[in-house]
């Protein structure tokens, strides 16, 4: 693991943005030292139906491909959210009062501006704990944020949200708030919410905070295409993991050969998105001595999207002891945002 402290002699004033910024990098530390890396690659691609790890989805590329599904008409979810954080972030502000703000998967931290505000306003210090596995993504938002807010602390950690989770130090401030926004959550399967709402409770102190931003259960003819958009920025974004896969494990996909496929799955109120091999074919990844063989139109599922029904979410956070203070929707009731507290014993 190492820490790399963004301080240089050029810049003397206390304030500089390289004296608020340290960046933790346990991405790179993962590649180099784990003889792991790439386990969960061998493991998806020789199951059978055949996945991969959403989490190689962002490569630098595979972010800025995410900022743009996030701008894109048919994608309701970022505006909705947004929309949602601008009407309550105040109320949150004064619940909670002065708070470090954890966020996992924090990308270009466009949403938590809106909280950053929100806190600045009540006069509260500002510290912001991102957590991205894109480093890249991680240290140019950070930068962008410390030109724009003059008092904010970053404390940035590259990394998956297990072991950063793991390694975050004591709060400073009297509260810290976990935000998990964008329904990342509904990119976990069910069996691994359990786990992950473990792991996020081992930060906080009884009385702290979770902003869990998730979307809800709506008609598929809405669902759907905000996953297999008009321009094809999704299916871009699928297939870029397989240029990933191919640049990290010196793999041999031809990406001309698989096509996006996504669809919704209405007993299981989630979005299904595969890769579909447009024949059958042979892959290598060298770096990790891997031979795939592919029939025609086989599948791999790179993600999943779940959609929640509210009442059952928050009876799943109380059974883990998250208490929902507050839930905000939007007019149509497409998105939820919960603000929960770590009960005390
Ligand atoms: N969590 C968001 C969602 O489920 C964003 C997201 C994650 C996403 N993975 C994705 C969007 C893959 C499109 C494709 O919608």
């Amino acid at each position: 693991m190492s820490v790399s402290k963004a301080v240089s002699s050029q810049f003397s004033s206390q304030n500089s943005i390289e004296n608020r910024l340290q960046i933790q990098r346990l991405v790179e530390a993962t590649r180099i030292v784990a003889p792991s890396a790439g386990s969960d690659v061998v493991k998806g691609l020789t199951q059978t139906p055949k996945s991969l790890p959403p989490a190689y989805f962002y490569d630098d590329r595979g972010s800025e491909l995410f900022e743009q599904i996030c701008e894109l008409p048919e994608y309701y979810l970022t505006r909705t959210e947004t929309a949602i954080l601008k009407q309550c972030a105040g109320a949150i502000a004064k619940i909670t009062g002065a708070c470090e703000l954890v966020e996992l998967g924090s990308g270009s931290s466009t949403k938590t501006r809106i909280l950053l505000d929100a806190y600045n306003q009540l006069g509260y210090p500002l510290r912001y704990l991102p957590i991205d596995v894109s480093a890249g993504i991680l240290e140019s938002s950070a930068k962008q944020l410390l030109a724009d807010y003059p008092s904010l602390q970053v404390y940035a950690t590259a990394g998956n949200y297990e072991l950063a989770l793991a390694q975050i130090l004591p709060t400073q401030l009297p509260n810290r708030m976990i935000c998990f926004i964008g329904s990342t959550l509904g990119n976990l399967k069910p069996q691994e919410c359990d786990v992950f709402f473990s792991q996020i409770i081992e930060p906080l102190q009884v009385g702290e905070y979770l902003l869990l931003g998730v979307d809800l259960q709506k008609p598929k003819n809405i669902l759907e295409p905000a996953y297999n958009d008009s321009q094809g920025v999704t299916a871009a974004f699928n297939l870029n993991m397989l240029e990933h896969l191919n640049r990290r494990f010196q793999g041999n996909f031809d990406t001309t050969q698989f096509e996006h496929s996504c669809f919704y799955n209405e007993t299981e109120h989630q979005i299904e998105m595969h890769l579909r091999s447009l024949r059958s074919q042979i892959v290598k990844l060298d770096a990790l001595n891997l031979t795939v063989n592919f029939a025609a139109s086989e599948t791999i599922l790179t993600e999943i999207s779940r959609k929640f029904n509210l009442d059952i979410l928050q009876q799943q956070l109380t059974t883990q002891g998250l208490i929902p203070l507050n839930v905000w929707t939007d007019p149509n009731q497409w998105f939820g945002l919960l603000l929960c507290q770590l009960q005390r014993a």
